[in-house]
């Protein structure tokens, strides 16, 4: 087949992506020329933990927001490749809310499983893209970051997977420039000892600010208090932890809140999110969203409705993972193998519009939930992904939902049932606020 696929990121969607190639290769399909380009050293995407924190080997942001101690905030069963299980990878059922350790090495075992690392060039920044109209194809200039040398490569597809969770968005606040301790994002947030007998402010209302909060107490700190901005997460916090409203300025040490109460705090850490940023793409095919259900302009949430050969993965606000970039890889090599057809640009925006009034009026966490299984359905429909049991994940989400509100120090202590093999995992053997050792080895041992 002629042809050539550029694919950006090397992260679990990227991987995802070239998996799905493989797959119908080996099947028999004819498949085009899959290239990756891959800016890190090695695979993984976020996964890939780095210490590294500003700018990495090559003068490049660092694209890594992990931190030591993460553990799974969802459980794993709804993130489960339906094409290789976890009870495949590690011979035996496990607990439901792995460490970032465990998770990596299973992503990473199906990626070395489908046998697609030659395909991937390491250490090559995408710097532009674009589309030569008069050839009707893309360019795609990479830098080696080894010699930093540049070159222009040809591609009829370009699929983005270079995820959205790396570029910090920070704001600025009244007396930050002055205030006496550090200031920081929790993309550059690596390990929670570094706080520990300290008075900490977390800012944010979503799952960074949830997690940062618990995992810096859970090392130690003195006291956390969470400022939200429009609503509160609500959670019953463990003793010394507390949630109060917006931050109105900072005098020295001292944090003034919205209901007028104060804190002195030692530092003070953004989990402000994140933005979108493609400063490698021509205005022309470059997605402009905040972190949304359903961005604009991307039919399936995955084709650029102006020139569906330019595609994107997994650029949603994320309930649904793994499962979720998977659904669109297979649908995107779908449409380049030429099994799948798109409408017109008129019925693509419509669909897109439709998708959108709905995403105005959802109301809760389970209404967001039901919307991105509805939304991953209608991306897998008419592919050859394996069935999977989406409508026990969606039980299986809302009842984390509730668990979290039983206790958010305790929720990761439940144990779930495998959509794809029917297993049910066991309760882990240390109750996650108790579990300081986060590796791999000590994850896995079954309790003496
Ligand atoms: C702190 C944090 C915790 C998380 N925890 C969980 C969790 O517990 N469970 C879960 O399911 N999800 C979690 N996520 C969500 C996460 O978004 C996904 O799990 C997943 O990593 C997204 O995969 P991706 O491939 O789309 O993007 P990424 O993992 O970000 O990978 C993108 C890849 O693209 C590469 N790249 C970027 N730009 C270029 C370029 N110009 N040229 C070449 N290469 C480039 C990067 O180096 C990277 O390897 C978490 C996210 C964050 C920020
Ligand atoms: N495994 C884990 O445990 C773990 C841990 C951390 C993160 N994650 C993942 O990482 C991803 C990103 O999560 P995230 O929480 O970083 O981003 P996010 O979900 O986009 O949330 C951003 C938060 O920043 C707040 N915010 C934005 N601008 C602000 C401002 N000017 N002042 C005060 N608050 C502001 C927002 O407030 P409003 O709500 O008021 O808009 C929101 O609460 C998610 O997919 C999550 O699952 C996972």
């Amino acid at each position: 087949m002629a042809g050539r696929v550029a694919i950006i990121g090397a992260g679990p969607s990227g991987l995802g992506q070239l998996r799905a190639f493989e797959q119908a290769r080996k099947a028999g399909a004819e498949v085009p020329e899959v290239v990756c380009f891959e800016k890190q050293s090695d695979w993984g995407g976020l996964w890939n933990y780095t210490w590294r924190t500003g700018l990495d080997e090559f003068g490049d942001p660092v694209h890594g927001s992990m931190y030591r101690y993460l553990w799974s905030n969802g459980p794993k069963e709804c993130l489960e490749f339906a094409d290789y299980t976890f009870d495949e990878h590690f011979g035996k059922p496990i607990p439901s809310f792995p460490p970032r350790e465990v998770l990596a090495d299973y992503i990473l075992g199906r990626a070395r499983a489908s046998g697609v690392r030659p395909q991937v060039q390491f250490q090559t920044a995408v710097r532009w893209v674009a589309f030569d109209e008069a050839n009707d194809r893309f360019e795609v200039t990479v830098e080696s970051l080894s010699d930093k040398s540049t070159r222009v490569e040809h591609f009829d597809y370009v699929i983005i997977a270079t995820g959205h969770f790396s570029v910090p968005n920070m704001p600025d606040y009244e007396g930050f420039s002055r205030f006496p301790g550090r200031v920081l994002h929790s993309h550059d947030f690596r390990d929670a000892n570094e706080f520990a007998g300290k008075d900490l402010l977390v800012m944010g209302s979503s799952y960074s600010a949830e997690d940062v909060a618990l995992q810096t107490k859970k090392y130690g700190a003195k006291s956390v208090t969470i400022s939200y901005r429009n609503r509160p997460m609500g959670f019953g916090w463990p003793d010394g932890i507390e949630e109060v409203p917006g931050l109105l300025r900072m005098e020295g040490k001292t944090a003034h809140f919205a209901d007028g109460s104060s804190r002195d705090v030692d530092a003070i850490l953004l989990c402000t999110g994140y933005q979108h940023n493609f400063p490698f793409i021509e205005e022309g095919l470059r997605l402009k969203t905040s972190n949304v259900l359903y961005p604009p302009d991307l039919y399936k949430g995955v084709f650029w409705i102006d020139n569906p050969r330019m595609m994107y993965l997994s650029m949603q606000d994320q309930y649904y993972t793994f499962t979720l970039f998977d659904a669109q890889a297979w649908c995107a090599r779908d449409f380049v193998l030429g099994r799948a057809t798109l409408p017109s640009q008129e019925e693509m925006h419509a669909d897109v519009d439709k998708w959108r009034a709905r995403q105005d009026g959802l109301e809760d966490a389970e209404q967001e939930i039901d919307f991105q299984a509805d939304h991953i359905r209608a991306v897998l429909e008419g592919t050859d992904y394996p069935d999977f049991d989406i409508e026990m994940t969606k039980a299986e989400f809302r009842e984390w939902e509730h668990h979290k509100v039983e206790s958010i120090t305790g929720y990761r202590d439940r144990s779930f049932v495998s959509p794809c093999t029917g297993s049910k995992a066991p309760v882990h053997h240390t109750p996650w606020w108790e579990a300081h050792d986060d590796s791999m080895q000590t994850f896995l041992a079954t309790k003496e």
